[in-house]
Parts: structure tokens; C-alpha cells; sequence
């Protein structure tokens, strides 16, 4: 697989607003090429740590690198087009068509690619018909559009995704069928992504690697499989436990019958 995302690394960093401590002294290096996701419970800290990367929050201390580079050394918008963001209300612009909501990002960094042809390929990238360009975002599904979320966040062809709970609020199947194409595009496109999820099947299917963030901490940083065997801190074992019960309900059920 060949691997376009960078590593990141991250070194005692802190971001607090007042007495909360939403990201607490944290520490964490992700290898070049991951898909690592990122639960925890509300108010735990996973957005303000993706926003710190992309630089939409500054830490109060700590040190953050994208590959060699510290965040801070590199222009915000040299920065935003190397990094994809997708977040859980989308965010297209409802007076703009499909198309021009995937080009903005280029449209703003005065990219001169062909923008037309561009879009077509992210079309075909996140599997939406070609006749969807011309479209409103009203006149779209949630799933699509979201799919065009992902195409907008892939246009200036970034090497790093951040996806806050990108699938969040659609129905379960269409969550489903976007996380396995993600993953895909993750592989294809050979990404490094950091996805939030409140969803712990879908971490563990989708993802190499899982943190769990309490207080604005990794208190578990597992593979699926070891999160599975049960062979975790505790606040990881609180929510495996539901999936693991859940798996286990249906293989019950299917043998009933
Ligand atoms: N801009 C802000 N101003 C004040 N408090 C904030 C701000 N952003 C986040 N927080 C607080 O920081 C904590 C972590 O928030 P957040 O990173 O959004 O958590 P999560 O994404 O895991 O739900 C929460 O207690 C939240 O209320
Ligand atoms: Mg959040």
C-alpha cells in the first residue's frame, strides 16, 4: 500500500478553558497510514484534540507535529488544504450546488486544476452519480450528503483526514455502508485518518487502533482485538462491554431460530 498521509505526533499537549480540562498533558504518536479511532464519552476532549491538530483551537502547551513540521511553522492555509475535516452536521452551503460545495476548498486555495474535472472524479470517488453535481444539497439524502462532505474534505487531495463523528447522525445501515467505503478509500487513497466515533462497533471494525479519551486523556490505546479479549483499563472495558453483550444477544438469537 502506498502510504500519501503523514505521521503525527503530539507531546504533553494541554488545551483548558477555565476549570475544564478538555485536553490534559497528552501524549500520543500515530504512524504514517493509520485509520485510528478516537472514542470516549461527551465532554471527554476528542473534538478539541482534532481541532488542535488542524490548528482551529491552539493548545495553552504542548508540542504538535505533522510529520517533521510543528503545527505552528505551517501557514493555517497551506494547512487546511493537507488536511481533510469532516465533521457531524456537514456543513454544506445550502445556497450553493453539489459541485461548488466539493470545489470550495480548491476554489478558496486558487487551485487552476480543472475544478470540473476534479469534481467528477470525487463524485466517482465517493460513489455519487455524476447528474448529482447539478443538485442542491437540500435535494439530497443525509447519506449523500455526507458522501459529498467527505468528496469536499478530499478535494485538495490531503494526506491526513480528521473526521469528527462523521456518520453520526444517519440511519445505522447508511452509517454502515459509508464506514466499510471509507475504509476503503482510507486504504486506496493510503491515508492517515483519525476518526470520532461514539460508536464502538464501528471503531472496532473499522479501525487499526483505538483510543479511548477520559478527562481529556488516552485511558486505553488498544487494537480491536485486544479491546475484545476484554484485556483493558477499565474505562475501556465500560464500553466494549456494550458491543461484546450486543454480539453475543445476536449470536444467541440466531441460533434460536
Ligand atoms: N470553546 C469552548 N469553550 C468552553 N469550553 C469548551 C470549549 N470547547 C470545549 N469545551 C469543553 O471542553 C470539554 C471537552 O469538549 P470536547 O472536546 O468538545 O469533547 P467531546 O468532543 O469529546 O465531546 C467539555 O467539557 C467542553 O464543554
Ligand atoms: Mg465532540
Amino acid at each position: 500500500m502506498r502510504v500519501s498521509g503523514p505521521s503525527i505526533s503530539l507531546n504533553k499537549v494541554s488545551r483548558h478553558y477555565g476549570k475544564v480540562r478538555a485536553v490534559d498533558s497528552l501524549s500520543l504518536e500515530i504512524a504514517a497510514g493509520s485509520l485510528v479511532a478516537l472514542v470516549g464519552l461527551s465532554g471527554s476532549g476528542k473534538s478539541t484534540l482534532l481541532k488542535m491538530i488542524n490548528r482551529l483551537v491552539e493548545p495553552d502547551s504542548g508540542a504538535i507535529r505533522i510529520g517533521d513540521e510543528p503545527v505552528e511553522s505551517i501557514d493555517p492555509h497551506i494547512l487546511r488544504r493537507r488536511i481533510g475535516y469532516v465533521f457531524q452536521n456537514i456543513g454544506l452551503f445550502p445556497h450553493m450546488t453539489v459541485a461548488r460545495n466539493i470545489a470550495i476548498g480548491l476554489e478558496l486555495a486558487g487551485e487552476n486544476e480543472a475544478r470540473a474535472d476534479r469534481v467528477a472524479e470525487l463524485l466517482d470517488l465517493v460513489e455519487l452519480p455524476q447528474d448529482m453535481a447539478s443538485r442542491m444539497p437540500e435535494q439530497l439524502s443525509g447519506g449523500q450528503q455526507q458522501r459529498v462532505g467527505v468528496a469536499r474534505a478530499l478535494a485538495t487531495r490531503p494526506g491526513l483526514m480528521l473526521m469528527d463523528e462523521p456518520f453520526g447522525a444517519l440511519d445505522p445501515v447508511t452509517r454502515d455502508n459509508l464506514t466499510y467505503q471509507y475504509k476503503a478509500l482510507h486504504d486506496k487513497l493510503g491515508l492517515t485518518s483519525i476518526i470520532v466515533t461514539h460508536d464502538m462497533a464501528e471503531a472496532l471494525y473499522l479501525a487499526d487502533r483505538i483510543l479511548v479519551m477520559k478527562d481529556g486523556q488516552i485511558k486505553a490505546d488498544a487494537t480491536p482485538a485486544d479491546l475484545l479479549s476484554g484485556n483493558v483499563a477499565e474505562e475501556a472495558e465500560a464500553l466494549v462491554a456494550i458491543p461484546r453483550a450486543q454480539a453475543a444477544h445476536l449470536i444467541a438469537l440466531s441460533k434460536l431460530s
